[in-house]
């Protein structure tokens, strides 16, 4: 797994302060590429299991409850609501780009979206349900059971044919051609001056430093709080952060760097989801990662950068779900 660690970066912006500070950051930030070498058939069938409820031990949540694809891939409260209304203990990230981290959930505990996605159907706060019951219910649906073969070539369906494809429609949810990507791509036109003003600030300032990559984000764990203390509102289980796979004290309150694409759309902020506006969180940032307060001016030139960061969001049909049949195990919503 490549990590940076946060000397590193912070030689980064060092190097910012030389001459060729334009050049510089602009090479560590890139534009969103489309998806390419997408396997079409397996990635509409990963679509079907994202929106799958029957995946769930209620028969009711799906990937897409937590990571609504009409809302920027999030849920847009503070922590989640899992099975039996329970209370997640961490805010859900948002599912746009994230085939471009370095590692999936904010610990970075699996290793990629395949590993990722066998996660919320038997964690007992999320879906609730495990992988066997998962596939008893999928091949009980004939529909299912020719699609996954037709995909697969194999006679039975198992949960790793399962997250094989949720990963493979994830792939396909990136957001390319925001306005900032446009004008990354040369159209100076794209951005007005506020919002360059708040891409210089951005970078002279060295947020690029951590938030950098085509996602400006998602490539490295850094700590939250260098220069002051972060006040958490999650319990100290979600606080250990990296430290929870390292099982370092000192990678407490490291968690990886969330992406900024179509941060505007992503609140509310922080592993807690505590912070609701951008003008807060830039603050935020600003103060206990960089040791700077922004002005008024400054802080909203930031959040107009940040908010040409939205690309486009991804388009399809939404998937028909074949039925149940007599055999399909029945759910159970109200059952702890
Ligand atoms: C009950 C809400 C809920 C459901 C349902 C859910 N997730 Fe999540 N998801 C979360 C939360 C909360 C996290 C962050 C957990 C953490 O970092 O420890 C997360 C993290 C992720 C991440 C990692 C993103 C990143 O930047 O690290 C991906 C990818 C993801 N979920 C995909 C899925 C898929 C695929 C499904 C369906 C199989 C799913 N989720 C179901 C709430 C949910
Ligand atoms: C030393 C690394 C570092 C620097 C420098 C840094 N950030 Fe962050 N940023 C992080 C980490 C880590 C998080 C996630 C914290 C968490 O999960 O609670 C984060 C979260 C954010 C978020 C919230 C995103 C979300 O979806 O929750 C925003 C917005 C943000 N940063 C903007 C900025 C801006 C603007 C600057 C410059 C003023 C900046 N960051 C500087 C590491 C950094």
């Amino acid at each position: 797994m490549k990590t940076r660690s946060l000397a590193a970066s912070l030689m980064v912006v060092g190097a910012f302060a030389g001459a060729s500070v334009v050049g510089a950051a602009e090479t560590l930030v890139k534009p969103v590429q489309p998806a390419k070498n997408i396997n079409k058939g397996m990635a509409e069938l990963g679509k079907k299991l994202f929106f799958e409820p029957r995946l769930s031990k209620s028969g009711f949540l799906s990937c897409n409850s937590c990571h609504n694809l009409s809302r920027g891939g999030t849920d847009n409260i503070p922590t989640s609501i899992g099975h039996n209304w329970q209370q997640g203990p961490i805010n859900a990230p948002t599912v746009l780009n994230s085939s471009l981290n370095v590692a999936q959930f904010r610990d970075g505990r699996a290793a990629d979206l395949k590993e990722q996605a066998g996660g919320p159907i038997a964690n007992p706060g999320e879906m609730a349900f495990t992988h066997d019951l998962a596939v008893n219910v999928l091949e009980s649906i004939p529909a299912y059971r020719a699609e996954f073969r037709k995909v697969f070539g194999k006679d039975k369906i198992d949960i790793d044919q399962v997250t094989t494809a949720i990963a493979e429609f994830e792939k396909t949810l990136v957001t390319p051609n925001s306005r900032f990507d446009k004008w990354l791509k040369g159209d100076k036109k794209a951005l007005n001056a506020d919002e360059l003003a708040g891409w210089n600030l951005f970078k002279n300032s060295g947020c690029v430093a951590c938030h950098y990559g085509e996602a400006l984000g998602g490539t490295s764990f850094q700590k939250l709080g260098i220069v002051e203390p972060y006040k958490s509102l999650s319990p100290a289980d979600v606080t250990k952060g990296r430290g929870a796979v390292t099982g370092k004290d000192a990678d407490r309150f490291n968690f990886k760097v969330p992406t900024l694409r179509n941060v505007d759309m992503t609140y509310p902020y922080f592993h807690d989801g505590a912070v609701w506006t951008l003008k807060e969180a830039v603050d935020v940032m600003g103060r206990l990662q960089l040791g700077r307060k922004y002005s008024d001016q400054e802080n909203a030139q930031v959040v107009a950068f940040l908010k040409t960061l939205t690309g486009d969001q991804p388009k399809f049909a939404l998937p028909i779900l074949p039925p149940s049949t007599d055999q399909t195990p029945r759910p159970t919503p109200f059952a702890k």
